[in-house]
C-alpha cells in the first residue's frame, strides 16, 4: 500500500534546475537557517512516515546514519517519543556501518552511538534494530554482509534513508572508488576519513582502518533519501556533490540518479554552492551593500586586476551589467568599493582617541575601554588575536581576558605525567602525585580521566596561559578561567550549555561592564566547543541586553582557530609588522602542551602557529592584491550586532 506522507522540504525546489538560480544543481537541496532548523524538519518528515506506517499497518524501515550530523534529528525524535507519544514499535532500522574490528561496548562503536542517542530512550523493539557488527570474524564477513542485504530486501527495502556527507565525499562509508551499484561490505577507510574521526578516538593510531558499510547501490534503493550537511567544512564537497558530474571520485554524486533525494543544508554547508557564492552568475539580484562588495572582490580576485583597475567591460562580462546600471559606471563602484575595504584598517582595534573616528571602525570616544576577550579554549586568543590582543594592551585599555573552557582533554597523558613527577620530586609526600602517576600508569585505551588527573591537565593549561598572558603584558587579576561545567565530562561528548553556564558568563560581564568584547566567531564545526562557547556568549548578551551599560559595548568576533572571514565580510582589520608577528609567535609558544602532534590538529597538520601565521599572511596578501597597502599580516574581525 502506497503512503502519502507530507514532504516539509519545500518541494518547489523538487526539480533541480527547475529555477534560474538552481541552473549548475543537479540534486534537489534545500538551505536553512540553522542544523536545529533543518534537523527537526527532517525528525518531523521522518515521524510522518512512522505514523503513517502505522495507520497502514505496516512496517517502517530506516536506514540511519551516525556521525555529528544526526545527533539533533535523534534527539528530536526522543522528544517527540517522551512528549508527543510518537511510537517506534512498527520501525525496523538498519544502520549503514560500523568499524571494523570493533565491539559493541566500545564508547567509539555506532552500536553505542545509536543506543546512547536513539535506541535506549525510544520503544523501538531490540529485534528490529540491525547496526553491522564489527565482531564478525573475518572468514564469516562476506557473508555476513550478503545476509545483511538480503535482510533489507526481504523487508521491501528502505522506506527512508538518513545520511550524513564525509569530506571525501563518502556516504555511509563508500570511500572514492565505490562502485555505483555495490552492496553491503567491507571497505578500507580513506586516510582524510580516519583524521575526522581521529578526536573522537584520541588520535589517529586508534581510529580502525576498516569498516563495513552499505554500499551505494543499497542507499540508492531507498525510497527516500535525505542527506543533512552542516558547516562550512562541508561546503566544498557538497559543492561537487550537488553541482559536479556523476563520479566514483566523489561517491555521493551517484546521488544525482536518484529522483527523491533532498540535501538539508545550512548556510555554512551551502556557501559554495553557485547560487549563494556568486548569485549574479544564475540570476539578477537585490544588490546590498555587502553583496556589492563580496561581488567586487570576487572580480577583483577571478581577473586578477585591483579594485582601481576594473573596467565596465570585466562588470559586464562577468554577469554584473545590473550592478553597474545601478552605480553609474565602474569608476564610482571601484573606488566606493576601495574606500569602504580602506575604512575597515586600523592600528587602534580600541579606537583611536581624539581622531575622527567617522570612517574607522571604532569609536574614539571612552579613549581607555574596559575589554573581555572570551577564549573557548585557554590559547584561542593568542593565536586568533594576539596581535590586537597585543595592541590593545599596549594602547592602554583594561583588558580582560575570560578563558571558557578549562581545555584539559587536549593535554596528552605524557604531558600530564611529566608534571606530576616533577610535582612527587618537589614534595615527596604528595599523595595527589601518587594517585595521578598511578592512574596515569595505569591507564588504558580510551579510559576517560579520572578527576585528579583532569585537575592535573587544566592546571597545566592554566599557567601556559598565564605565561602568554604575562608576556603580553596583563596582571594576573585580569585572567579569569570560567571552566564552564558544559564542557568538563572528561569525554569529547560535551554536556548542553545550561543555566550555570550562562550564569558564570554573565556575571564576568557584569562585573567589568565591558566597551568591547572580542568573541570565537567560529562557526565551521556546528557542534564543537567553539560554537557552544559562541552560543554562550549570544545568550548572555540577550540576558543582559537591557542594562544600561550594554548600550556602550560593541562586540567582535574572530574566526577561531581553523578558518578566516573572507575579505568582504572583514569589518576591522588590524595590521602587524613583522616584529608584531614575532610577538604573537612567542605568545603562543607558551602553550606548550598544544606544540608538536596537538591531539585536535584536525585535518591540517600544520602546528597552530604556522597556520595562523601563514592566515594572517594571507588576508594581508589579499587585500593587498584588491589595491590595498601592502601590511606584513592582518587580523580580522566582523562586528556582531545584538
Ligand atoms: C555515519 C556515516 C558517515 C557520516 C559522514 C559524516 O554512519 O556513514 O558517512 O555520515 O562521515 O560524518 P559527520 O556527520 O560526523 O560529519
Amino acid at each position: 500500500m502506497s503512503v502519502d506522507i507530507p514532504n516539509y522540504l519545500d518541494i518547489s525546489y523538487k526539480e533541480p534546475g527547475k529555477f534560474e538560480e538552481t541552473r549548475y544543481e543537479k540534486i534537489h537541496n534545500v538551505i536553512v537557517e540553522s542544523s536545529t532548523e533543518g534537523s527537526l524538519i527532517v525528525a518531523k518528515e521522518i515521524a510522518d512516515l512512522i505514523k503513517a506506517k502505522q495507520i497502514s499497518k505496516s512496517h517502517c524501515v530506516l536506514g540511519l546514519a551516525t556521525g555529528s550530523s544526526p545527533i539533533k534529528v535523534y534527539e528530536e525524535l526522543v522528544r517527540m517519543h517522551k512528549e508527543e507519544g510518537l511510537s517506534f514499535s512498527n520501525v525496523i532500522s538498519f544502520n549503514l556501518d560500523e568499524y571494523y574490528p570493533m565491539d559493541k561496548n566500545n564508547i567509539q562503536s555506532y552500536y553505542y552511538f545509536m543506543h546512547e542517542h536513539l535506541f535506549n530512550h525510544v520503544d523501538i523493539l531490540p529485534e528490529n534494530i540491525n547496526i553491522p557488527d564489527g565482531t564478525v570474524s573475518l572468514e564469516d564477513l562476506y557473508q555476513y554482509c550478503i545476509d545483511y542485504e538480503i535482510k533489507i530486501k526481504s523487508l521491501g527495502g528502505l522506506d527512508f534513508q538518513l545520511l550524513g556527507i564525509g569530506r571525501t565525499g563518502h556516504i555511509g562509508f563508500n570511500e572514492p572508488g565505490s562502485h555505483f551499484n555495490s552492496g553491503t561490505r567491507s571497505i578500507t577507510l580513506d586516510h582524510i576519513t580516519r583524521v575526522d574521526a581521529a578526536p573522537s578516538f584520541l588520535g589517529i593510531d586508534n581510529v580502525p582502518r576498516k569498516a563495513i558499510t552499505m554500499g551505494v547501490g543499497t542507499v540508492r534503493s531507498a525510497k527516500r533519501i535525505v542527506l543533512l550537511g552542516w558547516g562550512i567544512s562541508k561546503a566544498e564537497i557538497l559543492k561537487k556533490t550537488i553541482e559536479g558530474n556523476i563520479t566514483s571520485h566523489v561517491p555521493a554524486t551517484y546521488l544525482q540518479e536518484h529522483n527523491n533525494t533532498t540535501f538539508v543544508l545550512d548556510k555554512g554547508a551551502s556557501s559554495e554552492l553557485t547560487r549563494i557564492k556568486t548569485p549574479w552568475i544564475v540570476t539578477s539580484c537585490v544588490w546590498t551593500d555587502t553583496l556589492k562588495l563580496k561581488a567586487v572582490v570576487w572580480l577583483s580576485e577571478l581577473t586578477g586586476k585591483p579594485f582601481l583597475k576594473l573596467t565596465d567591460k570585466d562588470y559586464n562580462d562577468n554577469g554584473m551589467s545590473g550592478l553597474l546600471a545601478e552605480e553609474g559606471s565602474a569608476y564610482h563602484l571601484n573606488i566606493k568599493m576601495f574606500n569602504t575595504l580602506q575604512h575597515t584598517i586600523t592600528g587602534w582595534p580600541g579606537g583611536k582617541p581624539n581622531a575622527d573616528d567617522t570612517n574607522r571602525p571604532e569609536r574614539a570616544s571612552i579613549p581607555k575601554k574596559r575589554v573581555i576577550i572570551f577564549s573557548p579554549h585557554p590559547d584561542d586568543d593568542v593565536i586568533s588575536m594576539g596581535g590586537t590582543f597585543d595592541r590593545l594592551v599596549e594602547q592602554g585599555h583594561e583588558v580582560h581576558i575570560a578563558y571558557q573552557t578549562s581545555g584539559n582533554i587536549a593535554v596528552s597523558d605524557e604531558e600530564a605525567l611529566k608534571f606530576a613527577e616533577i610535582s612527587k620530586v618537589l614534595s615527596p609526600d604528595c599523595k595527589e602525585s601518587d594517585t595521578v602517576i598511578k592512574t596515569l600508569n595505569e591507564k588504558t585505551g580510551n579510559d576517560i580521566d579520572s578527576i585528579e588527573v583532569r585537575k592535573l591537565k587544566g592546571l597545566i593549561r592554566r599557567s601556559e596561559s598565564l605565561a602568554a598572558t604575562r608576556y603580553l603584558g596583563l596582571t594576573d587579576s585580569n585572567v579569569h578561567f570560567l571552566d564552564l561545567p558544559f564542557y568538563e565530562t572528561g569525554a569529547i561528548k560535551k554536556n548542553n550549555l545550561s543555566q550555570v553556564d550562562i550564569d558564570i558568563m554573565c556575571n564576568l560581564i557584569e562585573r567589568i561592564k565591558p566597551h568591547q568584547i572580542y568573541a570565537a566567531g567560529d562557526l565551521a564545526d556546528p557542534h564543537g566547543t567553539h560554537k557552544v562557547c559562541l552560543d554562550a556568549l549570544f545568550e548572555s548578551l540577550e540576558r543582559l541586553k537591557p542594562n544600561k551599560y550594554m548600550d556602550d559595548c560593541w562586540v567582535w568576533l574572530y574566526r577561531g582557530a581553523w578558518h578566516e572571514w573572507e575579505s568582504y565580510e572583514i569589518e576591522m582589520a588590524v595590521p602587524m609588522s613583522p616584529d608584531q608577528v614575532l610577538r604573537k609567535r612567542h605568545a603562543i609558544f607558551y602553550h606548550q602542551s598544544q606544540k608538536d602532534g596537538v591531539m585536535f590538529q584536525g585535518n591540517d597538520s600544520r602546528e597552530f602557529w604556522v597556520r595562523v601565521e601563514d592566515r594572517n599572511r594571507l588576508t594581508a596578501k589579499k587585500y593587498n592584491v584588491l589595491g590595498l597597502a601592502d601590511y606584513a599580516a592582518i587580523e580580522a574581525f566582523k562586528r556582531y550586532h545584538f
